[in-house]
C-alpha cells in the first residue's frame, strides 16, 4: 500500500522506514519455490535467454545472463550476489527487497497483498520497490536492472541465511 502511495504522490524523501511489525504479519505461507524444489538449469537455447543486471548496495553492477522461469533471488544466489532472502521465497522476510529500474517495473506484474503488505514494512521503501523472489524472469525482462537497497530487514528467523543454491 506504501508503496503504491510513493508511486501515486512521489517520494518526498528518498526513503521510508516502518520499524512495527503488526501481529498478523508473522503469518506467512509458502509457495512453489522453497529452499530444495528450485534445481538449477543453464538455458537450453538463445530464445531462453534473459540478460539482468544487479547493482549491489555499494554501486557494482553484475550483468548476467539466466533465463525465462528463473527465480531472480535465486538467479543471485548463483552469482554470488548478496541478496539475502532469508525466507527463501516464502514471502516472511523482506531481505530479497530490489528496486526495479526504469520501465521494467511496469513490465512485472501487480504484486500480490502479502508482498504488498510485507514491502510495507520494508527499511528504504520507494515507489519502485519490489521483493526480487517474486519476480520470475521472462522474456519482455530482458535488460532488467535490479538495485539492492542498503540494508534490508529480517522479520524472519535472526541470523538465518540461506546457502547459494
Ligand atoms: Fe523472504 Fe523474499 S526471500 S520475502
Amino acid at each position: 500500500m506504501l508503496r503504491l502511495l510513493l508511486r501515486k504522490f512521489g517520494n518526498t524523501s528518498n526513503y521510508l522506514h516502518i520499524g512495527r511489525l503488526p501481529e498478523h504479519k508473522w503469518m506467512h505461507t509458502t509457495n512453489s519455490l522453497l529452499h530444495g524444489e528450485y534445481e538449477w538449469q543453464d538455458p537450453k537455447s538463445e530464445d531462453e535467454i534473459v540478460r539482468i543486471s544487479y547493482i549491489d548496495k555499494d554501486g557494482k553492477r553484475t550483468d548476467v545472463k539466466g533465463k525465462v522461469g528463473d527465480n531472480v533471488l535465486y538467479l543471485a544466489h548463483r552469482h554470488g550476489i548478496e541478496m539475502e532472502g532469508a525466507c527463501e521465497a516464502s514471502l516472511a522476510c523482506t531481505t530479497c527487497h530490489v528496486y526495479v529500474i526504469g520501465k521494467y517495473y511496469d513490465l512485472l506484474p501487480d504484486a500480490e497483498e502479502k508482498e504488498d503488505d510485507l514491502l510495507d514494512m520494508a527499511p528504504f521503501l520507494r515507489e519502485n520497490s519490489r521483493l526480487g523472489c517474486q519476480i520470475i524472469l521472462k522474456k519482455e525482462l530482458d535488460g532488467i536492472v535490479l538495485q539492492l537497497p542498503t540494508a534490508t530487514r529480517n522479520f524472519y528467523v535472526d541470523g538465518h541465511k540461506p546457502k547459494p543454491h
